[in-house]
């Protein structure tokens, strides 16, 4: 990035900040509209509550905050960047994110594409994106390379399903039956299972209670308020033993 482009960004920041919710709203109906295929990759019913959107966007501007000296985010990107894998994030998905980011923030600020804000931001951007997508991809590799881990998707089956007084508490094997890597209890666990009467995918992140060599289990508990999204009352109301699911490998954030 030019000294320029770093002032441009800095300057406007603030009043992106005053707008983060009309900026955030925008670039996720934007970009869901233009790519529904990252329906399946967003949590639709953390969407709505609006949590999620505001989160990706209220980081992007405290890395453009602090544009001079990105290590004060280290601690940030160590925990999203672990999230991201969670939920198997791949670099191409930041030229989309990018784009409709980009388009978002010229609406907002009411400048034209072509602008050198827009330059300037687009710089910023891939800047953030290129050390994020080299953590994730790192992230894989060491994943993927320990006894009983693997990068992204795995697939699994319900081997059990035990009612308690909070919920019930799925127990998980890998499909193939080999082994499972081996984490502390408290990690978290992506599920993603298929929502019913949708041709759509849902992940969600659950705390595991119990590990093995070839299975973990997790508590599920119901969501009232809920949408028909919920990954929770999907696994409750529709899952079975035997039932098929995918699982990522489980993190510790
Ligand atoms: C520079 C770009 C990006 C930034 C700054 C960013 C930032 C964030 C932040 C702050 C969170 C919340 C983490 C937490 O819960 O602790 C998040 C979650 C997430 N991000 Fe990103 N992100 C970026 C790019 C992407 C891309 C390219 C994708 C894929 C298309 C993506 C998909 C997601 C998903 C699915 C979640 C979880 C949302 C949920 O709770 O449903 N992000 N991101």
């Amino acid at each position: 990035m030019t000294p320029q482009h770093i002032e441009l960004v800095k300057a406007t920041v603030p009043v992106l900040r005053e707008n983060v919710v009309a900026l955030t709203e925008y670039f996720y109906q934007r970009m869901l509209n233009n790519h529904p295929e990252l329906k399946n990759t967003f949590n639709l019913d953390h969407q709505s509550t609006g949590r999620q959107p505001r989160a990706l966007a209220a980081a992007v501007l405290a890395y453009a905050e602090n544009i001079e000296n990105p290590s004060v985010l280290a601690k940030a990107l160590e925990r999203i960047t672990s999230k991201h894998v969670s939920l198997d994030i791949q670099p191409e998905q930041y030229a989309i994110v990018g784009d409709n980011l980009l388009h978002s923030i010229s609406e907002v600020l009411d400048v034209s594409m072509d602008s050198d804000l827009i330059a300037a931001w687009k710089a910023a951007y891939t800047q953030l994106a290129e050390l994020m997508a080299g953590i994730e991809q790192a992230k894989y590799q060491q994943l993927a390379a320990q006894h009983g881990g693997w990068a992204g998707w795995r697939g699994f089956k319900i081997a059990a399903i035990e009612n308690n007084a909070l919920g019930a508490v799925f127990t998980i094997e890998a499909a193939d039956a080999q082994a499972v890597l081996s984490t502390a209890v408290d990690a978290l666990i992506s599920v993603r299972v298929q929502v019913p009467q949708h041709d759509l995918l849902q992940p969600q992140q659950f705390k595991l209670t119990a590990i093995s060599d070839t299975s973990y289990s997790f508590a599920v508990a119901s969501a009232s308020d809920a949408s028909e999204f919920s990954v929770a009352n999907i696994l409750l109301q529709h899952y079975q033993v035997g039932d098929a699911l995918e699982a990522s490998a489980p993190m510790t954030l």
